[in-house]
């Protein structure tokens, strides 16, 4: 915050501890000693012990100093690149990286061509939004050469996308030079899109004359399906009913469903909205919670439903997971309340054993918590229709972290425990909408910032990203957060009780601690087969491919934090090198990376670069004096968030 005057850039906004702090004091696990080491960490030597650190650093540091070393029988064969930062990508020899769709790419037949210098509302509406997080790829007819394309627009750069405007900041300068036109620009440029694609000889095209291509945007009509449909406190000026809404904002990452439907996620949709609500209006101790009142956006300036002043129901309607069918152009998008109220950063599942979908959940945030959320109906092959109603009925958990390696989910359900009227709570629909204070009140373990979360449906463990926390303190370490400043984050691996993901009991222990394996102050936990390019901190979206192995994306690292750009690591989580890391992809500076997603074939691999030239640690960059004008490199074109395709070079899987 500091390097940009109190502007609370939306990029931040998942990294302030200003905004939506968890006020309890309960659940830091202050009173458990973190006293559990899981076997692996023993032998490892990972112990949070100087001594034990130090040998830790040394040997890694002995393997660092054989950075062409091969890793014995691993499962990932490509060569490594290096760790390091520049203006452009890199990929590992071998592979082609294409730049498929960037911002402003028209994606229909009759949409206009990309002009920064003359861009509106209605050609970016028609035009791929700006800064992807989140990419699903759905087979058209089961191919993995032909298939829907869907992209997350989780939010925009102004200060990058138009000329003249620099960083606006709302407590110098009331987002002074941001206009109604430049504002609706910002709206279009936000929600998802769907987008066919097809390969040919090799090449992934976009089809231009798709039927099925779609954007939506920060204003398209959407519906509010579940418990807290229709509730009061969903009812607004506009929508009496408080089942209709316009526009999905922050949508981070997602999930796609076995029935071909897409999970987008709303996150940081508290820095939207304008206004103070007293302390005693009825929303203050919610709006608190979810860190409203301190605006990344001009939007608030020119519509007076992003103003809780005036619109003080408004928040409510955002917050959520929006599922889209992107088979239907003219599906209503559902917010499925149902899945419960936070900064959402994702939503992937995985069918359960006796059919139910499981759905995990993290709640992006220092101090928040994990949850997953199991329909009460069961998948049903057979008929599509029926799936698209599971999401609106089933029973959200938040999840404890006990110190001896066990874990329990604990339901977040209204009349259960504290979840009653004494504490607020008359019905679901209160629960849901206050999802983080009920949380609260159930002693969910407070973790350092959930990012993606996935579940391997090879082994059923499941991966949890925490991506860093450098609030918690030492007297706020826990065994699942094992690290105080923890700069770095680390990954938590979930083995739900039976290998069944609708269990209220699972186990769990740490993978990985992440971080520069040679200093040993950092306490990293890489194994020592990892490489001085293989290690990374920050984790924060993953995927899992159909071999079963898992491949991270960091947001967060750069020149000063970790001598490295962010990228795409692939982790080895089985066997002798289980915790070996090494570095697939690397992003231009300023850029976090994003996706990841693999078509079934695991021939391709599609990936997301988020905000490339964004300004970082106090480096100004603008529209005129942008830090990269990756990837088209023509001087009046900044730089232009894009969705790029991996392959390899003579085709093959993703080695
Ligand atoms: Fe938008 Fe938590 O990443
Ligand atoms: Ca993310
Ligand atoms: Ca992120």
């Amino acid at each position: 915050m500091d390097e940009h005057k109190g502007r609370l850039r939306a990029s931040e906004l998942e990294d302030s501890g200003d905004v939506g702090i968890n006020p309890t004091a309960n659940l830091t696990m202050g009173e458990i000693i973190a006293a559990r080491f899981n076997r692996r960490d023993l032998l490892r030597g990972s112990l949070a012990v100087a001594a034990i650190s130090a040998t830790v650093g040394t040997r890694a540091l002995a393997a660092n100093e054989q950075p062409a070393r091969k890793a014995q029988a691993g499962s990932f064969d490509f060569a490594e690149i290096e760790a390091g930062v520049d203006q452009t990508h890199h990929v590992a020899e071998g592979y082609d990286a294409q730049v498929l769709l960037r911002w402003g790419d028209p994606i229909f037949a009759d949409a206009p061509e990309f002009d920064p210098m003359n861009q509106t509302a209605e050609r970016q509406a028609r035009q791929f939004g700006y800064n992807s997080d989140f990419i699903g790829f759905i087979p058209l007819d089961g191919s993995s050469d032909r298939g829907l394309l869907v992209a997350n627009h989780e939010y925009t750069n102004e200060e990058l996308m138009f000329a003249g405007v620099g960083i606006q900041d709302s407590k110098d300068a009331d987002f002074a030079k941001m206009t109604k036109e430049l504002v609706d620009i910002e709206i279009a440029a936000h929600g998802g899109a769907v987008v066919e694609i097809r390969r040919v000889d090799g090449k992934w095209q976009v089809v231009k004359d798709s039927r099925y291509n779609r954007r939506i945007t920060a204003d398209t009509p959407m519906e509010i399906t579940g418990p807290a449909a229709g509730h009061e406190r969903m009812k607004t000026a506009a929508d009496a009913g408080g089942r209709q809404v316009r526009g999905m904002v922050n949508n981070c990452a997602g999930g796609v469903t076995p029935w071909g439907t897409w999970l987008s996620c709303e996150e940081n949709f508290n820095g939207y909205f304008w206004g103070k609500v007293g302390d005693n209006h009825p929303e203050a101790r919610n709006y608190k919670r979810y860190g409203i009142g301190t605006p990344a956006y001009a939007w608030g300036k020119f519509y007076d439903r992003f103003d809780i002043a005036k619109e003080p129901n408004e928040a409510n309607r955002f917050g959520w997971v929006v599922e889209i069918d992107p088979f239907d152009p003219n599906f209503v998008p559902k917010k499925r309340t149902a899945l419960g109220r936070t900064k959402h950063e994702g939503a992937a599942g995985i069918t359960n054993r006796d059919g139910r979908y499981v759905i995990y959940l993290g709640d992006d945030e220092r101090f928040d918590y994990v949850y997953k959320f199991v329909t009460a109906g069961k998948v049903d092959p057979q008929n599509r229709a029926a799936n698209l109603g599971l999401l609106d009925e089933g029973t959200l958990y938040v999840a404890r972290y006990n110190a001896d390696g066990t874990g329990t989910w604990l339901p977040v359900v209204h009349g259960q425990g504290p979840l009653t009227e004494a504490n607020g709570f008359r019905s679901q629909a209160d629960v849901l909408i206050e999802t983080r204070r009920a949380a609260d009140l159930l002693g969910a373990t407070k973790m350092d910032r959930p990012e993606d979360i996935e579940a391997n449906p090879q082994t059923n463990r499941v991966y949890v990203m925490l991506t860093n926390n450098t609030r918690r303190k030492e007297d706020q370490v826990d065994a699942a957060n094992p690290r105080a400043n923890n700069a770095f984050g680390h990954i938590v691996e979930m083995m739900p009780e039976g290998a069944d993901h609708a269990s209220t009991a699972f186990k769990w222990e740490v993978l990985v601690k992440c971080g520069d394996p040679a200093v040993a102050s950092v306490g990293a936990t890489f194994s020592s087969e990892t490489t001085r390019n293989g290690w990374f901190g920050m984790p924060d979206n993953c995927a899992i491919d159909s071999q079963g192995r898992l491949w991270i994306a960091t947001d967060g690292n750069n020149a000063k934090a970790t001598g490295r750009a962010d990228g795409l690591w692939a982790l080895e989580t089985e066997g002798e090198l289980r915790g070996t890391s090494k570095h697939f992809f690397r992003v231009p500076v300023g850029a976090e990376m994003c996706g990841p997603c693999f078509t079934p074939n695991d021939e391709s691999l599609f990936l997301a670069v988020q905000h490339p030239g964004e300004p970082e640690d106090g480096v100004q960059a603008s529209f005129e004096n942008p830090i990269t004008r990756w990837p088209d490199f023509k001087d009046g074109v900044p730089p232009r968030p894009s969705v790029l395709v991996i392959t390899k070079k003579g085709g093959g899987k993703i080695a």
